[in-house]
């Protein structure tokens, strides 16, 4: 029993931003949850289980007089209902209490003026700073509703139905911008919804355990081992479940960070003792790419090439039944970035799977956040070092390296890029920035070394912040990390004479220069 089969609370996602760090925020507090669209239809609610439902917020678009309701029966489920932001809004809408839809409110820090510190708000200091919503001004409550924390300019921050058990506050808990946020949350959660907190790491590993052995039975099953932190993991945990049953395939295009190859056969090989097929198909990935500088060229060459070498592979084990996907929550989630979009985010894999060797998935990690599949990671006792990986794009350095792909090139490429990201970790920066790497834009120039003239490799770092690569910042890296970082690649790396600091965000620019 992992908890989620005594207790889930549902979000509904009216397209706010932030749906999923509120998801996360109750997952924190450990207690299942899933994250649905604002209109799911009441049977996808209902459940034995179901504990109580979060309205969440909305982005501007909203408030310009398109109300968007939620089903009305969310209401008459018999459990609390909570809405945030626009959540609440509605929650005021739909309850009879009256909305002033044209009449906007500011966002941003303020402080909060507690008039009930208890329930919702016990533990809740008067004074305390939120993060308000943008957001329409409540002209009434609804009835049987109490106001129990407003702000100097919002009259009604907060108001409950003790009795009905509805609430909502104006203002965001979930975000960091909030410091006692988690509190409500869990006041929510443990004192109104009756919930426990039984969703943890450790069952969460042993019921998948069960589950994935009850289904794959005597069957077979393939995993297609990237290096990058989901399918170790996710091969990890069905190895913990069927042993030699699974086989992992790791292919070495030769386009690998400095010894990814080496890890990833230490890890899984040596460590764990997982049936592992190490392909070294450098030499194959190279011919293909020789001659070919267009991107597009470039990421297709590798992705057909990928499938081609995996389905080889595959075919030399003789019969297989499943194949691990290392899909997570945020993959398959159902979340509009506008309201009434339910779009499925499409992410890319090592160039996509094969589709026609007729495997079953096994997704074992879709319920998970990245961050509980770090965890679980670590209880699987895979290395920090692994599972705090940056994301690595599946063509890797090959989209690193602009125009064409050469030896000579990946060798000074990943020289450098080993320097960018130990100097960042020595700086204990790493988990700070989503991605840092080295590239090679293929531009030469001139230098001096000694006494003589050089005409090298100009290597350009980039380093990025950000929370799902959607949008990004580049790093605000001390002047003395990148002032080491340069140091060391003129002067360990031969063929370079000049580095540069990428200080462009996303958008106008991308994150990989390809
Ligand atoms: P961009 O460059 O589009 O990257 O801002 C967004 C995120 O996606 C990664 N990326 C890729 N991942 N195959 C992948 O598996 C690809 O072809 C690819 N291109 C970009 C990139 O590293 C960043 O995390």
């Amino acid at each position: 029993m992992t908890g989620k089969e005594e207790e889930k609370i549902i979000i509904l996602d009216f397209g706010g931003q932030y749906s999923q760090l509120l998801a996360r925020r109750v997952r924190e507090a450990r207690v299942f949850c899933e994250v649905l669209p604002y209109d799911a239809p009441v049977e996808e609610l209902k459940g034995e289980n179901l504990r109580g439902i979060i309205l969440s917020g909305s982005p501007a678009t909203a408030f310009s007089g398109e109300v968007l309701p939620c089903s009305p029966a969310v209401f008459t489920l018999g459990v609390p209902v909570l809405g945030i932001g626009y959540g609440m809004q509605i929650l005021a809408h739909q309850l009879g209490g009256r909305v002033a839809w044209s009449k906007s409110l500011a966002s941003g820090r303020t402080q909060l003026r507690v008039i009930q510190a208890q329930d919702l708000l016990a533990g809740v200091n008067d004074g305390e700073t939120v993060w308000m919503d943008h957001g329409v001004a409540i002209e009434s409550l609804p009835a049987g509703f109490d106001l129990i924390a407003c702000t100097w300019d919002v009259p009604v921050a907060a108001m409950a139905d003790l009795e009905g058990k509805f609430y909502g506050v104006q203002y965001h808990p979930e975000v960091r911008e909030t410091p006692g946020g988690m509190e409500v949350i869990k006041n929510f959660l443990y004192r109104i919804c009756g919930c426990q907190g039984l969703w943890t790491t450790a069952a969460f590993v042993e019921d998948q355990t069960e589950t994935i052995k009850a289904q794959v039975g005597e069957g077979k099953v393939l995993c297609a081992l990237s290096g990058g932190v989901d399918s170790s993991v996710a091969a990890a945990l069905v190895h913990r479940a069927v042993g030699d049953q699974l086989t992992c395939v790791f292919v070495n295009h030769g386009l690998l960070r400095k010894g990814e190859a080496e890890e990833v056969r230490h890890t899984f090989a040596a460590k764990l003792g997982v049936n592992l097929v190490y392909v070294d198909a450098r030499e194959r990935f190279l011919g293909r790419l020789a001659g070919v500088t267009d991107p597009e060229r470039k990421r297709k060459i590798i992705g057909e090439e990928f499938i081609r070498v995996f389905e080889e592979e595959a075919g030399k084990l003789g019969h297989l039944d499943y194949l691990v996907q290392g899909t997570i929550y945020p993959d398959v989630i159902e979340s509009g970035t506008a309201p009434g979009t339910r779009l499925v985010k499409s992410h890319h894999n090592v160039g996509g799977l094969p589709e026609d060797m007729n495997l079953k998935l096994l997704e074992p990690l879709r319920e998970l956040f990245k961050d509980e599949v770090r965890r679980v990671g670590s209880e699987l006792g895979l290395d920090e070092e692994l599972l705090w990986r940056h994301p690595f794009p599946g063509p890797g350095l090959a989209v690193r390296i602009i125009g064409e792909v050469t030896e000579e090139k990946l060798a000074i490429l990943r020289e450098a890029d080993a320097i960018v990201v130990e100097e960042i970790k020595r700086a204990g920066l790493y988990r700070e920035v989503w991605q840092a790497f080295a590239l090679l834009p293929d531009l030469r120039s001139v230098g001096v070394r000694g006494d003589g003239r050089t005409y090298a490799h100009t290597v350009a770092i980039r380093a990025v912040t950000s929370i799902d690569a959607m949008t990004a910042d580049w790093a605000r890296l001390p002047h003395e990390v990148l002032a080491s970082i340069s140091d060391r690649i003129v002067k360990e790396v031969e063929g370079v004479n000049r580095v540069v600091y990428d200080i462009t965000a996303k958008p106008p620019a991308t994150i990989e220069w390809e």
